[in-house]
């Protein structure tokens, strides 16, 4: 097989919302710009989220103004509502993302509110973003399982999607929020929420609590997707997600697709020493293994 793969860098949003510590603001930084020199186009950076909710990403303002913007790389930020997009929006990311479930507990236990209020609440966003060219970018979390409701229908999950695309999100990210999905039925879902998107404007977010998550990314890859959301060092997870592990690895990935005949741009090397980076910031062991 052959073509392009992008890969979504996470371990500066995703990867570090889930940590117990408050990560200091210049090692932030620090770990988006080591990423910015790894060869993504596309880094999610922080989010605009309530503060109590999330106090580990309060700082996103400072960390977008303190961070060395790569050419041609699209920094976004997730945004929950229009006093996150107007935040993210003067912090000059190039890219916002709502994110949405496809099952009602992981919706109120993550936005405090029903799937129909979380849609409403996207609107005025993607309007806005509309007007003001800032792409839009949607997330349906829950797609196979949710934590608190159990195992989720595939319909609700193209439900979900189908309304993000018509609210105009270029992109809607399918994310196994906890990590427990089996490649089969990433199959189903997959199959189902194709008769409403197609590949090209889909994107896998697998958490890797499993160990499946390679084995979920192959299955999404038969069914067309080209853009895989990963972090690295293994990191993340939401704090509304109990028992979640981090976003599958992005040195895994890379090296699964490089070994499949895929071309990702990224530079291994690089991306091993911003592994290991963010791993130490992040209070984590070293992955590094002596000869
Ligand atoms: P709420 O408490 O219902 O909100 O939370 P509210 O509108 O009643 O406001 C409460 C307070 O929050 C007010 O402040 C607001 O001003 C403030 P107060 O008057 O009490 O001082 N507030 C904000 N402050 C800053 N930025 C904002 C903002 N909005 C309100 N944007 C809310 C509702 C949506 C705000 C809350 O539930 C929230 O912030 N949730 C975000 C949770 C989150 O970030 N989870 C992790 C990301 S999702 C994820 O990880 C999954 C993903 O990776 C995909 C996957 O794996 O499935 C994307
Ligand atoms: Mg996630």
């Amino acid at each position: 097989m052959t073509g392009r793969i992008d890969i979504v860098e996470m371990a500066a949003r995703d990867g570090l919302q889930n940590e117990k510590a408050i990560i200091p603001t210049a090692d932030k930084i620090a770990l988006i710009d080591q990423l910015s020199d790894c060869g993504f186009k596309r880094i999610e950076a922080t989010s605009f989220v309530s503060p109590k909710w999330v106090p580990q990403l309060a700082d996103g303002a400072a960390v977008m103004a303190g961070i060395t913007r790569g050419p041609g790389i699209s920094y976004a930020a997730l945004v929950p509502n229009m006093k996150g997009y107007e935040a993210a929006k003067a912090a000059g990311v190039n890219e916002v993302a709502v994110f949405l479930s496809a099952s009602e507990g992981f919706s109120r236990a993550n936005l405090n509110c029903s799937i129909a209020e979380s849609v409403e609440r996207a609107r005025p966003v993607a309007e806005a973003a509309r007007a003001d060219g800032i792409l839009l970018r949607g997330y349906v979390s829950c797609v196979v399982q949710c934590p608190y409701d159990g195992p989720v229908e595939p319909c609700a999950v193209a439900r979900v999607t189908g309304q993000l695309l018509r609210l105009g999100c270029h992109e809607v990210s399918l994310g196994d929020t906890i990590g427990r999905a089996r490649p089969t039925e990433v199959a189903a879902m997959l199959d189902v929420v194709l008769a409403v998107a197609f590949p090209e404007n889909l994107a896998g977010h697998f958490h890797d609590t499993n160990g499946l998550a390679l084995d979920n990314i192959r299955v999404a890859l038969d069914h067309g997707l080209t853009v895989f959301d990963a972090s690295v060092g293994g990191l993340g997870g939401c704090p509304y997600a109990p028992g979640a592990r981090g976003n599958v690895d992005t040195l895994a990935v890379a090296g699964m697709l490089a070994a499949m005949g895929y071309e990702t741009g990224l530079d291994v090397e690089k991306l091993a020493a911003a592994a290991a980076f963010a791993r130490r910031i992040a209070g984590k062991g070293d992955i590094r293994k002596r000869a």
